[in-house]
Order: C-alpha cells, then sequence, then structure tokens
C-alpha cells in the first residue's frame, strides 16, 4: 500500500504524527514539496526532534527517506537539522536528497524578507524561509539545482546567466545586496560539501527498485491544500502543491503508484500567517481553543488563528486533495465544550446566497458569513479511548455527521499526541 499524507486545513493539522505512525510500516519515505517552512514535533527515544525538512521516517531504523525533487533545499537550515540529529546519534545512512531539488539562495531568503516587510496590504505573513522566491527562480528557470554543486562546468555556466538577472533585480528592485560570481562559488563550493554525503545521484535505481520489489511508499506532505499555490486561497499561500497529485511531481513517480491520499485535518481549523479565514473566532472561543489546543507555530512560535471546523474548506479538501480518507486530529479538546460548531456554508452578506462550495476568489470573502450547525458536546475525557465503539456517542455522531457532509470516510481519530492515542476506525 503506498500513500500519501496531506494536510488538508492550512497546515499545522497534526501530520507528523499520522506520518510518524504510518512510517512505520514503510520502507521508502519521500517528502515532495515545499522546505523549511514546515516544521513539526515528533516524541521518540523519550526526547523531542523538531523537524523542518528531513522525514520524520529516519527516526525509524531502516527506512530509507528521501527529500524529493519538489522540495526546496536552505542549506544552513538542512545542516542544522543534520546536526541535530548527529548529536543525538541518529543514524542518517538512509537519509537521500534528490539532485533535482532546488537551492535556496541567500537572495531568496532576503527577497522574501524583504517582500514582507513592504509588502502593506499585500502580506502574505511567509516564513521568511525565502520558499516563494527559490520556486520563482525554479519556474523562472534561473534556479541552481542541487547537482549542479558537483559540476563546475554547469555551475559556472548557469551562474553567468543566473547572476546578471539577479543583481539586476536585488539593486535595482529590491535595493539589495549584489553578488560576485566568486562569492557565490565560495557559498556553493560550501553547500557542496554539507550535500554531498546525501545526494542521491542514482534516484532513479532507488525509484524502480523500490516499486518493483513491492517496498511500501510514504509520499509525506507539508503545509496543507489550503495553502497550495493552485487551489489554495491564492495569494494567501505557499508557493508549491501539498494536494495529493503534488505527491507525483515531487517524488518522481507520477501519479500511477499512489494507493491512497489521508488528508489530516483537526477538529476544528486553524491558520498562521495572513489571509481569510471564514470560521476564524476571535472571541474567548477561539481563545481556549487556542490554549487547549497548544496552537503556537513551530517554525516560527506565532500563535495560530483559530476557528471552528470549515466543512466548506473541506470538501473542497477532499476533491482537489484527491483524498481517500481524513485522519481527524486533536478532536479530544474539545473534551470540556458544551457544544460544538461546524460550518456547512458561507452565507454571502452582499445578497443572502449561501454557498456550500467553496468561492475561489478570496477577495470577496469578507463578505461572508459562517453558517453553523451546533452539536452537543461529550463533556468527558477521551484521551485514554482507543476503539471507536468506546468514544461517547455525542463524539461518534459528531463524526459521522462529518463524513456525511464531506462524503469521505475518516479513517483514522486521534485523541492525543502519543502514538498509542489513535483509534483506526476502518
Ligand atoms: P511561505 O511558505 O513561507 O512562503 O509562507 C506562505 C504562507 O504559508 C504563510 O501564510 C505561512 O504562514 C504559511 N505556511 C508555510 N508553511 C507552513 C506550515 O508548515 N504550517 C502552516 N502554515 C505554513
Amino acid at each position: 500500500m503506498n500513500r500519501v499524507v496531506v494536510g488538508a486545513q492550512w497546515g499545522d493539522e497534526g501530520k507528523a504524527k499520522i506520518t510518524d505512525l504510518l512510517a512505520q510500516d514503510a520502507d521508502l519515505i519521500i517528502r515532495y514539496q515545499g522546505g523549511c517552512n514546515a516544521g513539526h514535533t515528533v516524541v521518540a527515544h523519550g526526547k523531542t526532534f523538531k523537524f523542518h525538512l528531513i522525514p520524520s521516517g529516519i527516526l525509524y531504523k531502516g527506512k530509507t527517506c528521501l527529500i524529493g525533487n519538489g522540495t526546496v533545499i536552505l542549506p544552513e537550515s538542512f545542516q542544522a537539522e543534520i546536526e541535530g540529529l548527529k548529536a543525538e546519534n541518529i543514524d542518517l545512512s538512509g537519509l537521500k536528497v534528490s539532485p533535482l531539488a532546488a537551492i535556496t539562495m541567500p537572495w531568496h531568503t532576503e527577497v522574501d524578507g524583504y517582500s514582507e516587510s513592504n509588502a502593506g496590504k499585500g502580506k502574505i505573513g511567509t516564513t521568511k524561509k525565502g520558499i516563494g522566491p527559490t520556486y520563482t527562480d525554479k519556474m523562472q528557470r534561473i534556479g541552481l539545482r542541487i547537482e549542479d554543486l558537483y559540476s563546475p562546468e554547469t555551475l559556472s555556466e548557469k551562474l553567468d546567466v543566473i547572476l546578471p538577472i539577479k543583481n539586476k533585480q536585488l539593486k535595482e528592485v529590491y535595493n539589495l545586496n549584489t553578488y560576485t560570481k566568486d562569492e557565490v562559488l565560495a557559498l556553493c563550493e560550501k553547500y557542496a560539501e554539507i550535500f554531498r554525503p546525501y545526494v542521491c545521484f542514482d534516484w532513479q535505481n532507488l525509484l524502480r527498485d523500490a516499486k518493483r520489489d513491492g517496498k511500501k511508499i510514504l509520499f509525506e506532505g507539508a503545509q496543507g491544500v489550503m495553502l497550495d499555490v493552485d487551489f489554495g486561497t491564492y495569494p494567501f499561500v505557499t508557493s508549491s502543491n501539498p494536494v495529493g497529485g503534488g505527491a507525483g511531481i515531487g517524488s518522481g513517480y507520477g501519479p500511477t503508484v499512489i494507493d491512497e491520499v489521508i488528508g489530516v485535518a483537526k477538529a476544528y481549523c486553524t491558520r498562521v500567517g495572513e489571509g481569510p479565514f471564514v470560521s476564524e473566532l476571535t472571541d474567548d472561543v477561539g481563545k481556549s481553543i487556542q490554549d487547549i489546543g497548544h496552537e503556537f507555530g513551530v517554525t516560527t512560535g506565532r500563535p495560530r488563528r483559530c476557528g471552528w471546523f470549515d466543512a466548506v474548506t473541506m470538501k473542497y479538501a477532499c476533491l482537489v486533495g484527491g483524498l481517500t480518507s481524513i485522519a481527524l486530529t486533536k478532536i479530544d479538546v474539545f473534551d470540556t465544550f458544551d457544544e460544538i460548531k461546524v460550518c456547512t456554508a458561507y452565507k454571502d452578506t452582499r445578497n443572502g446566497e449561501t454557498y456550500t462550495s467553496y468561492p475561489t476568489d478570496v477577495y470577496t470573502h469578507k463578505y461572508l458569513e459562517p453558517v453553523y450547525e451546533t452539536h452537543k458536546g461529550w463533556g468527558e475525557d477521551i484521551t485514554a479511548v482507543r476503539k471507536y465503539e468506546d468514544l461517547p456517542e455525542n463524539c461518534r455522531k459528531y463524526l459521522e455527521r462529518l463524513e456525511q457532509i464531506l462524503e469521505t470516510p475518516i479513517s483514522i481519530v486521534s485523541v492525543g499526541p502519543d502514538r498509542e492515542q489513535t483509534i483506526f476506525k476502518v
């Protein structure tokens, strides 16, 4: 069984725990998009590990973990992650990096920082890790890839094209420092050493063999469907494709090896950064969700905006994300709630119309109000429940109602952060 794990909301849905659980059963784990904008925490061997780019499956012995071609890699961040794992004596022999992955150069982080600080109303609230500018250059075909670091002739030829364009932009558009070719070559030499032990030049045979030998492949997505550059709340999105379809492109496999796409969603919604969020709660209820759910970012430490479960965006995520089932996390956050709401539609205050399909023009979202249905809480601690039938009746009713609205089964219910606090429903 080859599975993709995607975030089904705005990221931070608890993918780390679900990926970690499914990784136990996988032979090859491939991270297919994004970069060190992602952050997830895994508790293992009695220690807390914070991951940004390296698949957390590396904590299990004998797994191959590939950072795929669809990712963007900030060398210094990769190096810091590696050093952190080495300090804990984690075996990194299974770690591999695609030679086709894009490199985040210093000008990418500088431009990201500049753009965010000077964007005014157009601010995206990025993680300032250079993600957007790296993907921009990849698409403009003026990016560097890991493989370029090991081919002096290619690197030199590419830099002769890239640097005049970059320097002109840096100076004239952004008023930032420019780079000489010698400076960049020296940086690239340093980067080549950072990546050398991990670059998988033989990635084609790695993928071919895994497929032929029936190895179990887990595709690990970052961020979430609503941050997807095509389908998310554009332009308040990241610059890659977290949707299930991104797994084919970002790994080298194409779509035909994928059997299942599991969308991870919280029992409520959170979002960091700017952008519309129709079911956002700015009152005490939102604050309670934030406090009980510990909703603060791993990468930036920013408090996350919180709101009720949005079935409109989730129904959309089931479609565009290609979900075959849902892993619902953090439902225990509602243990003390008297009532729980689900946003089932949006009401347009301009004309009174209601929408159950997601309106993609986010500039109109300021006119939308959430339409809620209210469910009774269960008023008991469910963190020790391990079987679906042992969940309180109101909790099961809530879950079954979500499945009905979303027309997608819930396969996993998470009732706490530990691996054991997981209910496999189907
Ligand atoms: P970027 O990916 O740094 O360009 O940021 C673009 C948007 O995606 C911002 O709203 C970020 O807050 C959001 N974002 C990026 N990565 C994550 C993540 O891992 N979790 C949640 N939000 C993210």
